[in-house]
């Protein structure tokens, strides 16, 4: 299970002069259960405020989210997140990341390590396990936090822009990767981006908001099949379709 319901979502931030800030307005979608959704949007537009929102890490001004029937109020343990940033402990080893959330529900040392060794292959970072954040490339930080992420066997994994930080032949190679874990795990997955390359690669469907206050502009399905080449003629082409109806319609540079 896994299907997500948001209706009427809106949000503004309180500015210093006493106005607001209006950053999300009106934003209904839904997503089906083990489905690949990306949305794109340009800096700023809200995407990172409306992920929080769907964890429960910021509330909504008005309007509901709803997972799997059942209205969410907070953080959720159906709910999995990676940041945008790094957000690993520097203090933990690679295993005891991993193991963080399973620590915190009071596993036992022995179950949590056997549950987060699964996890540590599925990201092939067997050889790290004892590594500390520091001795770790980005690319590995992203994957330790994906697993510390599935750990805790989540139905709904939000993803915000996790690989934007890296250069492209490692953000290639995550991007595979994830899509390996994600046929293997099949859960939902929200997945932030602003690359219309990565979203074309990566999803099933491609929601596309206009600039501040991000409104739903455009709803793009990916109907390209598994795997995907990003070299062939087909996925050139949903990429050109996708940028000619961004540019038309939802002024993202
Ligand atoms: N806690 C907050 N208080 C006040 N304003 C905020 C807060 N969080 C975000 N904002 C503002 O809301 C807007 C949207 O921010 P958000 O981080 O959601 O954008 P984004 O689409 O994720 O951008 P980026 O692509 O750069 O990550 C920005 O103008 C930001 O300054
Ligand atoms: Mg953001």
């Amino acid at each position: 299970m896994g299907k997500l319901e948001i209706r009427n979502l809106s949000k503004a931030f309180p500015r210093e002069d006493g106005s607001s800030l209006v950053v999300l307005d009106n934003i209904s979608l839904e997503v089906q259960d083990k489905e690949f959704v990306c949305i794109l949007g340009s800096s700023g537009c809200g995407k990172t405020t409306l992920l929080r929102m769907i964890a429960g890490l910021d509330s909504a001004e008005s309007g509901s989210i709803v997972l799997d029937g059942e209205k969410m109020k907070g953080t959720d343990a159906r709910v999995g997140m990676v940041f945008q940033e790094y957000s690993l402990f520097p203090w933990r080893s690679v295993i005891d990341n991993i193991a963080f959330g399973l620590e915190m529900q009071g596993m036992t040392k022995d179950d949590r390590y056997r549950l987060a060794e699964r996890y540590l292959k599925l990201v092939n970072l067997t050889q790290f396990r004892d590594s500390y954040p520091s001795e770790l490339s980005g690319g590995m930080r992203q994957r330790v936090a994906v697993a510390r992420a599935l750990a805790l066997d989540p139905v709904l994994l939000l993803m915000d822009e996790p690989f934007g930080a890296l250069d492209a032949q490692t953000r290639n190679m995550l991007q595979k990767e994830l899509l390996e874990i994600w046929e293997a795990t099949k859960k939902t997955v929200v997945f932030i981006t602003h690359s219309v390359d990565e979203a074309v690669f990566l999803s099933d469907r491609i929601i596309v908001l206009t600039p501040r206050p991000g409104r739903i502009c455009q709803v793009f399905p990916v109907d390209l099949s598994r795997p995907r080449d990003r070299t062939s003629p087909a996925f050139a082409q949903v990429r050109r379709e996708v940028l000619d109806l961004i540019n038309l319609n939802c002024s993202i540079q």
